[in-house]
């Protein structure tokens, strides 16, 4: 049996005090008794939350990492550096780390093979542009963003990692994937993971992420192949994201 997992991509958003204040609110409304939850924070905020968090059920990691452990890389940040501030977690392969970062298949890759080796869990997002779902290719795409990383990790490297499908379009739209469209890819991906290994592949974890919010999580989470939710606009705010955690729960 799955459990569910929320997390939250911040983004590049937040203060100090912003910070503090939704720390505040979702270890109030947080129990994590039955599913698990993460935040991931722009890097500076990580040693806040390593010392706000620390002990509650919520666990924190960074948005991206670089491959190499350490060197002449300026502005990067390494898998290690994140290890240092407690992190569980690192986002491998955002739509925007793809598009705007210009993080080709290849290179998301070597970042999943990096955390992994590095012990830091990688939640792989993939995900196809309203111009590929258009064409009818959005499984191929789901299929060649997998495929890149099962070539260089394996069967292996999928049990320790999460994958995130979030169809670009909907990323920050408002426009969510219907329960049923995203259920179907999740099973279709799924179905194609588990060519390459079915005990792998019924205990992947894949979440659902695009202007997931409180009000739509209920029937999202409640497919069958949904494991949870990447959020973003939601989680910035407690109330939002306190009742996604709680549709989790459900
Ligand atoms: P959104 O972002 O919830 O604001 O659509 C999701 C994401 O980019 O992870």
């Amino acid at each position: 049996m799955r459990k569910k997992f929320i997390a939250a991509n911040w983004k590049m958003n937040g203060t100090k005090a912003e910070v503090a204040a939704l720390v505040s609110g979702f270890k109030q409304g947080i129990d994590g008794n039955g599913y698990q939850v993460a935040v991931f924070a722009p890097f500076v905020y990580l040693p806040q939350l390593e010392d706000s968090l620390a002990g509650s059920p919520i666990a924190w990691g960074g948005q991206n990492a670089h491959t190499e452990a350490s060197g002449a890389f300026t502005g990067e940040i390494s898998l290690g550096m994140l290890k240092d501030f407690s992190c569980e977690y690192v986002l491998v392969g955002h739509s925007e780390r793809r598009t705007l970062f210009a993080e080709t298949d290849d290179v998301v890759a070597d970042k999943v093979a990096a955390a992994l080796e590095a012990g830091v869990t990688p939640m792989l997002c993939i995900g196809e542009t309203l111009e590929e779902r258009e064409q009818g290719v959005t499984n191929d795409v789901c299929i060649r963003q997998l495929k890149a990383v099962m070539d260089k990790v394996g069967v292996d490297g999928f049990r320790q990692l999460v994958v995130a499908y979030e169809p670009v379009w909907a990323i920050g739209t408002g426009k969510t994937a219907s329960p049923e469209q995203a259920q179907q890819v999740h099973a279709d991906l799924r179905a194609w993971l588990a060519e390459a290994d079915a005990d792998m592949a019924a205990k992947l974890q894949i979440l659902y992420g695009g202007s997931m919010k409180a009000a739509n999580a209920p029937e999202l989470l409640s497919q069958p192949d949904i494991d949870g939710g990447l959020v973003g606009g939601a989680s910035l705010n407690v109330d939002e994201f306190v009742g996604i955690c709680q549709a989790a729960a459900r």
